[in-house]
């Protein structure tokens, strides 16, 4: 793929694009190349009692990759409340700046060879009056990777995603597998092959869950399961 900026998007909320965005930077690292990462809006964000944000994305993140650049620049606006950005600035005030967001994705990209950019939620999470979250992707050039769920209803909802796309003039570089739910049921074993009759995305990772909240935070076994489950030669064209 020519393309070295990523933005990572997915079926739904919670389906493992924060880890997958993981997965990528030590896939990256292993092959010598250097990753950043943003994730421009975080909602959910609680306030610790000495008043310092608890992202949740980016900590993870720059906790076991030890990437240093810092948080404020890596997520540039928060809120508290669980809803999408365009509800929760209106809740809350404030208003996401697209200018702003760009500005801060270019300083950062300037020092990484490679850059993954993470989403909230899915493509048409609303970001700002009259923008959806994927708006980002197409003002920073990003090359689209859509991770989506193991078991029954991925087919349904990853072609929903790839047809929007389409429609509206994105396009999924992408699609990975992410086991995130621990799904067990007959459709897991078959669903990659049938999806595959119906799109010609390639499929650059098919991950599978991870048992316990320790491997998930170890770093060299990550290391591992990105180099294994993760098709980094693909990605770098
Ligand atoms: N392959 C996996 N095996 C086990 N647990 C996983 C796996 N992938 C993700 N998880 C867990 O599932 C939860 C959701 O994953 P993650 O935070 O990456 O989702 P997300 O799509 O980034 O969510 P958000 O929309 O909030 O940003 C997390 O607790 C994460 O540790
Ligand atoms: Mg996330």
């Amino acid at each position: 793929m020519q393309n070295k900026t990523f933005f990572i998007t997915g079926i739904d909320t919670n389906i493992g694009k924060t880890f997958v965005s993981l997965l990528l930077i030590l896939a990256f690292r292993q092959k010598g190349l250097n990753a950043g990462y943003m994730k421009p809006v975080e909602t959910g964000v609680k306030i610790n009692k000495d008043g310092s944000k608890n992202y949740i994305d980016g900590h993870y993140l720059k906790e076991i990759s030890g990437l240093e650049a810092d948080i404020e620049t890596v997520t540039p606006y928060t809120f508290q409340s669980p809803l999408s950005p365009y509800a929760a600035s209106k809740f809350e005030g404030g208003t996401v700046c697209l200018k702003e967001i760009i500005y801060k994705f270019y300083d950062l990209k300037g020092t990484y060879d490679y850059m993954i950019v993470e989403g909230a939620g899915g493509m048409l999470v609303p970001l700002k009056q009259g923008h959806f979250m994927i708006d980002i992707a197409k003002y920073i050039d990003a090359a689209v990777i859509l991770v989506t769920k193991a078991g029954l209803g991925m087919i349904n909802h990853t072609l929903l995603n790839i047809e929007y796309a389409k429609s509206h003039g994105i396009k999924i570089a992408g699609i990975i597998i992410n086991n995130a739910l621990n799904e067990t049921d007959e459709s897991v074993l078959s669903n990659k092959k049938i999806l595959s009759a119906y799109t010609d995305i390639p499929f650059l990772g098919d991950i599978p869950y991870l048992q316990t909240e320790k491997d998930l935070k170890d770093r060299d076994l990550l290391e591992g399961l990105a180099l294994k489950y993760i098709d980094i030669e693909n990605i770098l064209g």
